[in-house]
C-alpha cells in the first residue's frame, strides 16, 4: 500500500545571492526533505516589504540570484515546483480572509515581530502590513495545505499563528468537513554558522562566505577569518571551540575534526594551515553547487522557465484550495 506523501511548504524572502548560513540553515535541508515529501518553494517576495517596502526594484534580481542557488543545490523544479508568492493573487485574498478571523492583540504579542521592532526601531512605526505578515505567512501555508514548514527558531511563533488560524477556520466555516490541516514547523539539526568575524553569518554584517564564491574568493575570505585570540603564534595551544574555522570544519570536514582539534589544542597545526585545509574542503563541497550555478548564469531561460512552471502549477493547486475556502465560506465557487 502506498501512502499519500506530506506536504511541505518552504519559503524564504528574495534577499539575492545566498551564503553558506543559508545552506547549512535551510537550503541543505530542503534539498534532502523533497524525496521523502511533495515540497512546494515559495519566494516570499511580498514578505520583504514588511521591512523593506522603500526598495522594490531589486526585487526580480533578487530573486533570480536566490533562484539560481536553490537550483544549485539541488531543489528539482520537477519534484517540487518552485514559484513566487506575488504571482500567485490568491494568497492576497486569503490573508485578506483569514485578517478577519485573528485579533490584532494576537498579533502584537508576537515575539518575533517584538525583536524586530527593537532590533530596527521601529517603535510606533510598525506598519499593518509588517504586523500582520504572519497571517499572510499563514496564508502562503495554507493554500498548498503544507503539513510541515522547515524553518529556523525565530519562525515558530508563525507557525503557531498558522496552526490557529486554520483551526479557527475550519472550526468557523467547515466544521465537518476541515479544509486546512494544522501544519507543524521541522527545524533543522545542525547549529547556525558563525559568520568570518565570528558573529552570526548574515547578508547585513558583511562577514558571509556565498554560495556564488570563486575558489580564490573563499580562500581569501577564509585567510581573514578571526580564530582563537589567545592563539597568536603558529605553535600557540588553540582552542577549537571558540574558533568558528572550526566549526566550518565540523560541517564540511567532519573526517578531519578529530586531527585538527588535536592539532590545534597542540599547537603543531597554525591557523594559516588550518584556513588553508578548510577553504579547501568548502571549496570541494561547494564545487558541484558552483557548476551548476555557472551553467545557470549562462543559461537565464532556465530559471524563467522554472519559475514559469512553478508559477503555474501553485496557481492550480491555489486554485483548489479557494475553492474549498469559497464553498465552506457560503461565496459559492
Ligand atoms: N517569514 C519567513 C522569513 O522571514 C519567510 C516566509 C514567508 C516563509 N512565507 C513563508 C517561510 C512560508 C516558511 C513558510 O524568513
Amino acid at each position: 500500500m502506498t501512502t499519500r506523501k506530506k506536504r511541505i511548504l518552504s519559503g524564504m524572502r528574495p534577499t539575492g545571492r545566498l551564503h553558506l548560513g543559508n545552506y547549512v540553515g535551510a537550503l541543505e535541508n530542503w534539498v534532502r526533505l523533497q524525496d521523502s515529501y511533495e515540497n512546494y518553494h515559495l519566494v516570499a517576495d511580498w514578505h520583504t516589504l514588511t521591512t523593506d517596502y522603500e526598495h522594490t526594484r531589486q526585487i526580480p534580481e533578487n530573486t533570480r540570484e536566490m533562484v539560481m542557488d536553490w537550483l544549485a543545490a539541488g531543489i528539482d523544479p520537477e519534484k517540487s515546483p518552485i514559484f513566487v508568492q506575488s504571482k500567485v493573487k490568491a494568497h492576497a485574498e486569503l490573508y485578506l480572509l483569514l485578517n478577519m478571523i485573528i485579533s490584532t492583540g494576537r498579533l502584537e504579542r508576537n515575539p518575533t515581530l517584538k525583536d524586530q521592532v527593537r532590533d530596527l526601531e521601529l517603535e510606533d512605526a510598525v506598519s499593518a502590513g509588517h504586523l500582520t505578515y504572519p497571517v499572510l505567512q499563514a496564508a502562503d501555508i495554507m493554500m498548498y495545505k503544507g503539513e510541515v514548514v522547515p524553518v529556523g527558531e525565530d519562525q515558530l511563533p508563525h507557525i503557531e499563528v498558522t496552526r490557529e488560524l486554520a483551526r479557527r477556520f475550519n472550526n468557523l466555516y467547515a466544521p465537518e468537513q476541515p479544509v486546512f490541516p494544522e501544519p507543524e514547523g521541522m527545524l533543522t539539526q545542525f547549529p547556525r554558522l558563525q559568520g568570518l568575524d565570528g558573529r552570526r553569518m548574515s547578508k547585513s554584517l558583511g562577514n558571509t562566505i556565498l554560495l556564488a564564491d570563486a575558489p580564490d574568493e573563499i580562500r581569501n575570505k577564509l585567510r581573514k577569518a578571526v580564530t582563537d585570540p589567545q592563539k597568536v603564534r603558529k605553535n600557540d595551544p588553540g582552542r577549537p571551540d571558540v574558533c568558528l574555522v572550526f566549526g566550518y570544519h565540523n560541517k564540511f570536514n567532519s573526517a578531519e575534526t578529530g586531527e585538527i582539534r588535536s592539532g590545534c589544542e597542540s599547537g603543531a597545526l597554525g591557523c594559516v594551515d588550518c584556513k588553508k585545509r578548510c577553504a579547501e574542503t568548502i571549496i570541494e563541497h561547494l564545487a558541484p553547487i558552483h557548476e551548476r550555478r555557472v551553467h545557470l548564469e549562462t543559461n537565464p531561460q532556465i530559471v524563467a522557465d522554472v519559475l514559469e512552471q512553478g508559477n503555474r502549477k501553485a496557481n492550480e493547486t491555489a486554485a483548489q484550495t479557494m475553492a474549498e475556502v469559497h464553498t465552506a465560506m457560503g461565496f459559492g465557487a
